[in-house]
């Protein structure tokens, strides 16, 4: 027998704590958002539909998923409690016959072996209801779960409906379930707001339900919610140590691995070597025998094998192997480097394309332009590819040498095996295999002397 899965992300709320224009559920976590944190989490179990409840700023939200291909939206106009969001999934799931994922959009830190687990247990005891729950020391703020030797819950109650003795209970909810729906659907509408908050609340549908079975996590930081940025920044600290933990068990070395930060989205391959205050964002890739580091950012950018990267900032390129990079060099905007390219002090490229074994080693800027094989761009070359209206390319082909200090005023061309003199400024193409010069001719003045004048001396008389 099959069973077919489908999920409710709870992100319809404000988060007010957060204080914060942002919806709480987009703020961004480790490279996501809280939410495609949570999503990501269903990693190890197929759900045949996913759903999320959207209502603050929801089209906002909506925007910020429309990737997520497989998502739906339904929208919940008030935010009436969390029994209420549930209820607005009601039409969605009209025939649906499996069971219900119910994840809050505030949990980022499940792991997906987590949710898998909950999954079984609750198809192999044939549950009507299955809680994540955890032994709080401290469960101020949570809802309460009472069950039995045998994990069967007979309630929750939230923190603020509790007596003093009920608060005595630390097995908290952990707002993640699993509910068999064809059994879950009719206990939605009935439900009442005959509680402290008056809202509606999908924790007291489990009066309703047999059998509901509570299920301890292994890890508390795993269900920990957010609610406020200061449990925004302990759940990154979790999540990095996490990333940086699973790099390193797979043969990655992390000199200082505190001072280093990577995204979630990142990856890494082995034998990579990361050193201190190094950060690894977005999309990045990091091929094999890297040596990134010290004082790097890299973002949604790959490198490739046996490449250096030392204090400098890559965003949005493309660097093919074997390169040297740094220190300070400024990569952005799609600069593809080929392989053995060699990048130095105080460069910066943007949108450019470099060939094989080609070198930028100090002080230059090249912005659109595209360069061939061997070419070497000397000390403080420029491109002067922007009139003040619009950019143009530069071209350089194959075994092209620029002098120290030359511009090159875009649109132009220099031909393969170019040698381009100290200083110049090249306005016009230049064929292959020819010298540039553009310098005034040197004239030396014998024995000169300046005229030397003193203002303030006393005028003759
Ligand atoms: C809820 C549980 C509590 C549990 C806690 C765990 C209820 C009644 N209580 O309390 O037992 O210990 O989570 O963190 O369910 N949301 C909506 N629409 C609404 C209300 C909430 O989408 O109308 C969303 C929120 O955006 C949030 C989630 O549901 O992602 C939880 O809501 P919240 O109000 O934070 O519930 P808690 O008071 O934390
Ligand atoms: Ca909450």
């Amino acid at each position: 027998m099959t069973h077919p899965l489908a999920v409710a992300v709870l992100a319809a709320g404000k988060g007010t704590r957060m204080r914060s224009q942002l919806p709480k559920v987009l703020h961004p976590l480790g490279g996501r958002t809280l939410v495609e944190n949570v999503l990501a989490s269903l990693d190890q179990v197929q759900p045949e539909r996913q759903i999320a409840i959207v209502g603050y700023l929801a089209d906002e939200v909506r925007s910020a998923l429309a990737h997520v291909s497989e998502l739906e939206f339904v929208e919940q106009t008030e935010q009436l409690g969390t029994g209420h969001a549930v209820q607005q999934v009601i039409p969605a799931l009209a025939g649906f016959e499996g069971n219900l994922l119910v994840l809050n959009g505030d949990v980022p830190l499940l792991r997906p072996e987590t949710i898998a687990k909950m999954v079984q247990t609750h198809v192999d005891n044939n549950n009507a209801a299955t809680i994540l729950t955890a032994q709080f020391d401290d469960p101020t703020g949570y809802g309460r779960v009472f069950c039995d030797d045998n994990y069967i819950v007979s309630e929750i109650i939230e923190h603020r409906d509790c007596t003093p003795d009920q608060r005595n209970n630390k097995r908290i909810n952990s707002g993640i379930y699993c509910f068999n729906w064809p059994k879950l659907m009719p206990v939605l509408p009935p439900l009442k707001s005959d509680n402290d908050q008056k809202e509606y609340y999908l924790t007291d549908v489990v009066k309703e339900l047999a059998p509901v079975m509570a299920l301890d996590v292994d890890d508390i930081e795993e269900i920990s919610g957010i609610n406020n940025r200061k449990q925004l920044s302990d759940a990154a600290t979790v999540l990095q140590d996490r990333i940086k933990d699973e790099l390193m068990l797979s043969g990655i070395t992390m000199i200082n691995p505190d001072s280093i930060t990577i995204d979630a989205t990142v990856s890494v391959a082995p034998d990579v070597v990361i050193e201190p205050e190094t950060h690894l964002r977005g999309t990045t890739t990091i091929a094999a025998g890297c040596h990134i580091g010290p004082g790097t950012l890299i973002e949604n950018s790959a490198i490739g094998a046996g490449t250096t990267v030392r204090y400098s900032v890559v965003s949005d390129s493309t660097i093919e192997g074997a390169g040297q990079i740094g220190p300070y060099t400024h990569l952005r905007r799609q600069a593809i480097l080929g392989e053995g390219c060699r990048v130095g002090n105080f460069v910066e490229i943007k949108q450019s394309q470099l060939g094989n074994n080609t070198n930028a080693a100090h002080l230059s800027y090249l912005g659109n332009a595209t360069l061939g094989d061997k070419v070497n761009i000397g000390a403080g070359t420029i491109t002067a590819n922007y009139d003040g209206v619009n950019k143009h390319p530069t071209v350089i082909k194959d075994n092209t040498k620029t002098g120290s200090n030359s511009v090159l005023v875009a649109p132009v061309t220099l031909g393969e095996n170019v040698t381009v003199g100290a200083g110049a400024v090249v306005t016009k193409d230049v064929d292959a295999n020819c010298l540039i010069v553009t310098r005034g001719e040197r004239r030396v003045i014998k024995d000169w002397q300046p005229k030397l004048t003193n203002k303030n001396a006393p005028k003759k008389s």
